[in-house]
């Protein structure tokens, strides 16, 4: 029987992308999700673009009887690839219970049944946040893990910490980490995208709604930082990029033994943009003037974070290829569609 791929947080944003990508590639997916910051829709979605629905299954990870009852419904799983988790940062830091319980009691229970299979694949979420601001760019995945700013970057570190004790002691279980950098964007198709629920609290979802007229002007959140234009510099990296290198990382973990069962990527561009340069390259791939007002600088924010991207390149055979311009193109035309259906609803 061809084993299926579990992606957990699947109709969320990266999740549902890289559902797309494994489905794309001959994969066979069922998709854990308990709809807590994502929508059925999306399933919709999926299906539209390859013509193919995966299973689905509507379980809080939290609750560990349906863990052990799903791996007794699906004996087939091959690999898993974990993105259920809560992952706004603010949030984080006034409710850190929250995200401790759902973001490491979760990866424990499917780690311990994981831990029970003959053979277990394992790929984890994680995040450039566990770097904190690096002292040097760009950030290799040698550079030091430092003390996380807020419990959800906490909950990534402890995570990897987790995964990598386990697979020391388990030989019946493979695992890698990919660090993203900012991922940003949309499928071209623009039938799945990025959703946030309520204010976005990231930059390019944000621009995206204040150019269709749901927000009155963007806060650029300070413009005083010790770089060239005096705003903070990211790796925004195309979610479809991103979902590719997850099908890469599954089939190496399916293909390739590796040194303590355990391996970390980082995932970027390798290219760092600032603020105001995502707002002059939205404004030149949409034509529209963006609203925007510098404010304050944001609680926690770092100067400048961007990936060396030489391990992923190099080990992986995995490369970003696809523009910021690209990127916020897709993002604008998801927005304009997601913007219309409200609309028509
Ligand atoms: C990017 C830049 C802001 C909003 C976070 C998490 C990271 C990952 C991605 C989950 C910063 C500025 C933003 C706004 C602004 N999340 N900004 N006005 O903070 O780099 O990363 O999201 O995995 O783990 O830490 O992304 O998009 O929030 O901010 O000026 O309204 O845009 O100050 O410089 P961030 P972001």
């Amino acid at each position: 029987m061809k084993s299926k791929i579990l992606v957990t947080g699947g109709l969320g944003f990266i999740g549902s992308h890289t559902v797309v990508a494994l489905q794309e590639q001959g994969f066979d997916v069922v998709i854990i999700d308990n709809l807590s910051n994502s929508s059925i829709d999306v399933l919709a979605g999926i299906t539209k673009i390859t013509n193919k629905t995966p299973d689905f299954e509507n379980i809080d990870l939290r609750d560990k009887e349906a863990v052990v009852n799903f791996f007794e419904k699906y004996s087939d799983i091959g690999g898993v690839i974990h993105f259920a988790a809560s992952k706004a940062v603010g949030e984080s830091v006034e409710n850190p219970l929250l995200y401790y319980e759902n973001n490491l009691n979760t990866l424990i229970y499917l780690l311990q049944e994981l831990s029970k299979k003959d053979q277990s694949n394992f790929i984890f979420s994680s995040s450039c946040t566990v770097y904190g601001q690096a002292d040097e760019l760009p950030i290799s995945e040698n550079a030091p893990v430092k003390k996380a700013e807020s419990p959800y970057g906490n909950t990534k570190q402890i995570g990897e910490e987790i995964i990598q004790d386990t697979c020391k002691v388990y030989s019946n279980l493979k695992a890698i980490s990919l660090r993203y950098f900012n991922p940003i964007g949309a499928h071209p198709s623009a039938e799945i995208g990025e959703l946030p629920i309520g204010t976005p609290q990231n930059l390019v979802p944000f621009i995206t709604q204040t150019a269709i007229g749901k927000r009155e002007q963007l806060s650029v959140f300070g413009d005083d930082y010790p770089t060239p234009d005096g705003t903070c510099i990211r790796d925004y990296i195309h979610v479809m990029d991103l979902a590719n290198a997850h099908v890469i990382a599954l089939k190496r973990l399916l293909e390739v033994q590796l040194e303590n069962n355990y391996e970390v990527f980082n995932l970027g561009t390798g290219k760092g943009n600032s603020v105001l340069e995502v707002i002059q390259s939205f404004e030149r791939t949409s034509g529209k003037k963006l609203k925007y007002k510098i404010v304050g600088r944001r609680e926690g924010d770092i100067t400048a974070a961007y990936a060396d991207t030489n391990k992923a390149n190099n080990v992986l055979k995995w490369r970003a290829e696809r523009s910021l311009d690209e990127a916020l193109a897709s993002a604008w035309k998801w927005e304009q569609k997601v913007t219309k259906q409200e609309k028509e609803a």
